[in-house]
C-alpha cells in the first residue's frame, strides 16, 4: 500500500488531497496544529472513504519537532512514499513598510524553512529504505502575479518554486522526485464566505471563467505525486484556470 503525508491535511485544499488519495487506495497521515481538528478530519475521511488514515498534530513553524513527527509516522508502520508540503501561513494584509520584521519573517519560516524541515526528514528515510519516492510543494501562482499586501506570502512562494528544483537536482540521484504545483483561486471556504458579487469578480476575472475546485487541485497534486507524472522532477505546474496568462493579474 503506497502511503501520503500531508501537512495541512485537515481542512479546504489539504482535506481534499487527502480524500482523493484515500479514494485510490493510498494510506492517508495528515497534520495541522490542532489534534482535535485533526482526530474530526481523520473520522471523516475515515467514514467518506473507508481508508487507512492517521493524523499527527505538527507546528511546521517548529522545526526543533519535525522528529517528534517522524517518530509518530514511524510508528504506524507506514513509511510515506510522498510528502505533500501544503501547511502554509496566508499572510494577509501584510505593509511592507510597518509589519514587525518577526511578524513577516514568521511566514517565510513557516511555508519555506518549516515545509523544507518536514521535506528533508521524510526523505531521508527514503534514501534509508531505498523508497524512490516524491515531494510535492503547494506553491502558488503568486509566485509572480504579487497581490496586494501578500509580501510575505508572494516571496514564500517564490522560494518554494526555486527549493523545488533544488531538491530535484540534489535528491535525483536517489530516485527521489520533487514538482510544485502552483494554484490560482482555489474554491476554499474563504471564497464561500464572499459575497455573490465578489465570487463573480474573481471567476469573471479568469480567462476559462471560474476558480479551481480542490477536487482539481488534488487531482494536480496526484499527478506529481504518483508514477502517473513518470519522469517529472524539478518542475512547477501552473493550475490557475488562465490567471497567470494574464498581465492584469487581480483576484
Ligand atoms: N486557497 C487558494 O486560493 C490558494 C491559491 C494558491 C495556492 N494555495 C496554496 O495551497 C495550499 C492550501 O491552501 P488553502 O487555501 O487550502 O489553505 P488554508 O485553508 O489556509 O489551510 C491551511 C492549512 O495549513 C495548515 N497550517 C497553517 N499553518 C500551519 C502551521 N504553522 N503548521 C501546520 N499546519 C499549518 C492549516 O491547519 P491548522 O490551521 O489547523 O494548523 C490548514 O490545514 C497552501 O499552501 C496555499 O498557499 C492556495
Amino acid at each position: 500500500m503506497k502511503t501520503v503525508l500531508i501537512t495541512g491535511g485537515n481542512r479546504n485544499t489539504g482535506y481534499g488531497i487527502a480524500k482523493l488519495f484515500a479514494e485510490r487506495g493510498w494510506a492517508v497521515i495528515i497534520t495541522s496544529r490542532n489534534q482535535e481538528s485533526i482526530d474530526q478530519a481523520v473520522k471523516q475521511l475515515k467514514e467518506q472513504t473507508n481508508g487507512v488514515v492517521f493524523g499527527f498534530a505538527h507546528d511546521v513553524r517548529q522545526t526543533n519537532k519535525v522528529d517528534e513527527l517522524l517518530q509518530k509516522v514511524m510508528q504506524t508502520g507506514y513509511i510515506p512514499d510522498s510528502i505533500i508540503l501544503n501547511g502554509a501561513m496566508l499572510g494577509i494584509g501584510v505593509d511592507p513598510l510597518t509589519v514587525p520584521i518577526e511578524e513577516w519573517e514568521e511566514v517565510l519560516h513557516c511555508n519555506v524553512v518549516g515545509n523544507f524541515a518536514v521535506a528533508r526528514t521524510f526523505a531521508k528515510v527514503m534514501v534509508e529504505k531505498g523508497v524512490q519516492g516524491t515531494l510535492v510543494f503547494l506553491g502558488s501562482v503568486n509566485y509572480q502575479d504579487c497581490n496586494e499586501g501578500r509580501s510575505s506570502y508572494n516571496a514564500s512562494k517564490g522560494a518554494i518554486l526555486s527549493l523545488t528544483k533544488s531538491l530535484a537536482v540534489d535528491l535525483g540521484k536517489f530516485g527521489i522526485r520533487s514538482n510544485c504545483l502552483m494554484p490560482g483561486p482555489i474554491r476554499t471556504d474563504r471564497y464561500d464566505k464572499l459575497t455573490e458579487k465578489e465570487r463573480e469578480y474573481r471567476d469573471k476575472s479568469l480567462p476559462i471563467g471560474r476558480v479551481s475546485t480542490i477536487e482539481e487541485v488534488a487531482k494536480g497534486v496526484y499527478f506529481l505525486a504518483s508514477d502517473e507524472s513518470g519522469n517529472m522532477t524539478g518542475s512547477g505546474v501552473i493550475l490557475d484556470g488562465g490567471m497567470d496568462c494574464l498581465n492584469s493579474g487581480r483576484y
